[in-house]
């Protein structure tokens, strides 16, 4: 079992795009609540491996993927390194290649769900949200380093939030330190188009927070960094398995699986069912890409 109320995204595809069979080694790389995990641990049996990277100190604690390492002790290893270093990880815990890695972007039930974490405008909470609490920059931290046209530059790329300027320049002057104060500064940036539509459509605010996480935990930078590794962590023809959560990680997961020459094992992203979707709504917007790295560029392997 993962940790309570969290229902891991697309089990059933996943498991099948992993097809990991009894002696294999997998490495997980967002071992969060550990729902992945435990069915990893579970298909590779007692003469396999899963090594399972989370960077979130929170993921390793009992009640998540903590646990799941506890009760299959004798083939998982969990360990609090960033998607960076997943080769280094590897390297310290004797694993030369893998069959197959998976990644599952988005954030976890346990990030978004405990209020002083600050990834929710749902209640009020410090400024924070990043992933790593033992280091980097908060997102209360990084308006204040920002300059007005920084800040707006990373609305916009990383929100697409078309009214990035006026909300930057809107944050620079009120410098909320607070997830409320951040939802606030956003309506007196741009109004709130929900009161018009009686309460309908999402918060005027969702895009500057989605922005501000990607940017705290330099998202895409780690996820490009994930994607360079992945023939110096697999076995030639292992599997790559990425879930993710917003177009930004999608596109450049297609393109780097396509430039590479990566045989496609998805021809278009796998989506969850309507039932799925229906009982764990954090699954609307999931959308998953596998390939066979299969293409050896021994320039970039390791020694
Ligand atoms: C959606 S959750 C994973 C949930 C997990 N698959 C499960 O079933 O419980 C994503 C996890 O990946 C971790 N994570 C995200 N980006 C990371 C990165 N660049 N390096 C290491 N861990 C990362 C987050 O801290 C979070 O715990």
């Amino acid at each position: 079992m993962a940790a309570a109320g969290h229902v891991p995204v697309m089990l059933d595809e996943v498991l099948a795009l992993v097809d990991a069979t009894p002696g294999q080694t997998i490495v997980d790389c967002t071992a969060g609540a550990g729902g992945h995990l435990a069915a990893f641990a579970e298909r590779v049996g007692p003469t396999g491996r899963v090594i399972a990277l989370d960077r979130d100190p929170r993921a390793h604690q009992p009640d998540a993927a903590g646990g799941v390492a506890a009760r299959f002790a004798d083939r998982v290893t969990l360990v609090q390194a960033p998607f960076s270093a997943v080769r280094v990880a590897l390297d310290e815990v004797g694993v030369e290649r893998a069959d197959a890695l998976f990644a599952d972007l988005g954030v976890s039930s346990l990030q978004l769900d405990e209020p002083e974490r600050g990834f929710s405008f749902r209640s009020d909470a410090p400024l924070d949200m990043r992933m790593d609490t033992t280091s980097g920059e908060t997102a209360a931290e990084l308006i204040r380093r920002l300059d007005e046209r920084e800040l707006a530059d990373v609305i916009y790329l990383h929100g697409e939030e078309h009214k990035s300027r006026r909300i930057a320049r809107t944050l620079k002057r009120e410098q909320p330190t607070t997830t409320a104060g951040l939802a606030e500064a956003v309506i007196h940036a741009v109004g709130d188009p929900r009161v018009a539509r009686r309460g309908g459509g999402i918060h005027p605010a969702t895009r500057t927070f989605q922005a501000l996480r990607i940017a705290v935990n330099r998202e895409l930078d780690e996820l490009d960094e994930l994607l360079a590794a992945l023939p110096s962590v697999l076995r030639p023809g292992g599997r790559a398995i990425v879930l993710s959560f917003h177009s930004l990680e999608d596109r450049r997961v297609k393109l780097r699986f396509r430039s590479e020459g990566y045989t496609a094992l998805t021809k278009r992203p796998q989506v969850p069912s309507d039932a799925e979707m229906l009982r764990n709504p954090r699954a609307r917007s999931a959308k998953l890409r596998a390939a066979l790295v299969d293409v050896v560029d021994a320039g970039r392997r390791a020694p």
